[in-house]
């Protein structure tokens, strides 16, 4: 028995794609650095199936079919390096290497220039969808050379989620396409989930609603506009009960946040780029915020919030507007992240095409939501839309929600909740959609200080430096 594709790398995720794979028709050799690890797969979860436990590098790669694919699944960084070092002896021309972690798509660029001179195709390839997504159909964001692409495509589209018949699996692009692509997913997942609790924290501050109460308002939201997995979740958590004190499990959870670092590096890219992700800054900063736990205890005896503030207003109208307030900053997270997915393309080669990404997203991802289909439809109108904002349909809906949004976060700033991805998203909607901004000042204060020079509105593409007044 020959397999057609190898994994190394056992823990869950790898688990999971290797049983997925298998279930879809395909035999699978698997390795792990400790043994022990992969007998007790091939004799647990994997047993009677087509997979073949091997003990060494070596029997692992005599076990592939030419050209040989070899799978990695382990921690992103010096690991996945490990590894590559280890099997790359044993490889021969035209065999393929995939990467199937969260990479950083320059640690992926780096091996394609390493590993193609040798012959040995080298792809990075981002999976999404969790312990569930891999065990039953990931969202995969394959990038590499379109020769190894080839390779994979059977495998990587049969296991893949299908939505409407058409697979969760796309060639994004050439080296780090697919790894840059699976970390503004990420991004946008942080953005996402920061947006869904900041509407919670007014549902449940303003308004006073206990976690069942909002669970229903969660699961309806769920049935509209809405619909997607993280709402799904959200009234999934916030409908479950604690053992130990029979209330609400949500309420038990500590309010701090961990991080693995895929939404730093989307903001690393948005600044090195020169584009702004301000929901998903956001995003990540109130992370941070939240892992200041020790710090916020001890302020929250000094620093105060408004005092004597009651909504008066109408609860309906309220957590319609926070629905609004939701969608629209959704919306604005999708534009930033897909006008940082074209400079990104135009800054490296690539030719991302946005409607395959938002095709793919539609299924097997933690953001999958109904919502990809209107982003697939505004780039199939129109590949070269330069911010989803100004597609037809969203702006009719950035117009229908505006209102609703405004009292929103106007209501949250009222009573001190803080909804700094709600605000960030209406400040760039705001700054965006204005034809006359504030900088007008800001190039008169550099030229005043720094005689940097500023561009006069009457005679553009010229260059003045005015000796200002030092006292008036
Ligand atoms: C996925 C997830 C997965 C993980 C991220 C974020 O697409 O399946 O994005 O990759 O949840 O690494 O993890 P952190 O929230 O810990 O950074």
């Amino acid at each position: 028995m020959q397999a057609d594709i190898g994994l190394v790398g056992l823990a869950v995720m790898g688990e999971n794609l290797v049983l997925n794979m298998e279930e879809k028709g395909f035999t699978v050799a698997v390795y792990n650095r400790t043994h022990s690890v992969v007998e007790k797969f091939v004799n647990g979860r994997g047993a009677g199936k087509k997979i073949i436990g091997a003990k060494t590098m070596a029997d692992f790669v005599k076990s592939l079919k030419k050209p040989r694919k070899v799978m990695i699944m382990v921690k992103a960084g010096a690991p996945v390096d490990a590894v590559i070092n280890e099997v790359l002896p044993l490889l021969e021309k035209g065999d393929l290497i995939t990467d199937g972690g969260n990479s950083l798509f320059t640690d992926t660029q780096r091996r394609v220039k390493e590993l193609e001179p040798k012959g040995i195709h080298y792809m990075g390839s981002g999976v999404s969808g969790g312990e569930e997504g891999a065990r039953h159909g990931p969202s995969i964001m394959p990038g590499g050379s379109k020769e190894a692409w080839e390779i994979v495509k059977p495998i990587f589209t049969k296991i893949s989620a299908q939505v409407e018949g058409e697979a969760c699996c796309r060639y994004m692009g050439t080296d780090g396409a697919g790894n840059y692509v699976k970390t503004i997913h990420n991004g946008i997942e942080y953005g996402d989930m920061q947006l869904i609790c900041e509407a919670y924290d007014i549902l449940r501050t303003v308004l006073g609603m206990s976690a069942k109460d909002m669970q229903g308002v969660f699961a309806d939201w769920n049935k509209g506009e809405l619909d997607s997995f993280l709402i799904e979740v959200t009234s999934h958590v916030l409908g479950a009960k604690d053992e130990k004190t029979g209330g609400a499990l949500v309420d038990m959870v500590l309010d701090k946040a961990g991080q693995k670092g895929t939404g730093k590096w989307t903001l690393q890219s948005a600044t090195e780029l020169g584009v702004v992700a301000s929901t998903i800054n956001a995003a990540v900063e109130a992370r941070i915020l939240s892992a200041l736990k020790d710090q916020r205890v001890a302020a929250s005896k000094i620093l105060h919030g408004p005092k004597d503030v009651k909504f008066e207003g109408d609860k309906d109208t309220l957590v319609k507007s926070v629905h609004d307030a939701l969608y629209a900053s959704k919306i604005i997270s999708y534009a930033q992240g897909f006008a940082l997915f074209g400079r990104a393309a135009q800054e490296y080669g690539w030719k991302l095409n946005f409607g395959d990404i938002a095709t793919i997203w539609r299924g097997g991802c933690i953001i999958r939501a109904r919502f990809l289909n209107r982003i697939k439809e505004a780039y199939d109108r129109n590949p070269n839309l330069e911010n989803l904002m100004l597609d037809p349909f969203f702006t009719s809906v950035l117009d229908r929600a505006q209102s609703g949004w405004r009292y929103a976060v106007a209501t949250a700033v009222q009573h001190g909740v803080a909804v700094p991805a709600f605000g960030a998203s209406l400040a760039y909607f705001d700054s965006y959609r204005r034809e006359s901004l504030p900088t007008n000042l800001l190039q008169a204060q550099r030229d005043y200080f720094g005689a940097h020079t500023y561009e006069r509105t009457d005679a553009l593409g010229t260059f003045v430096h005015t000796e200002w007044p030092h006292s008036l």
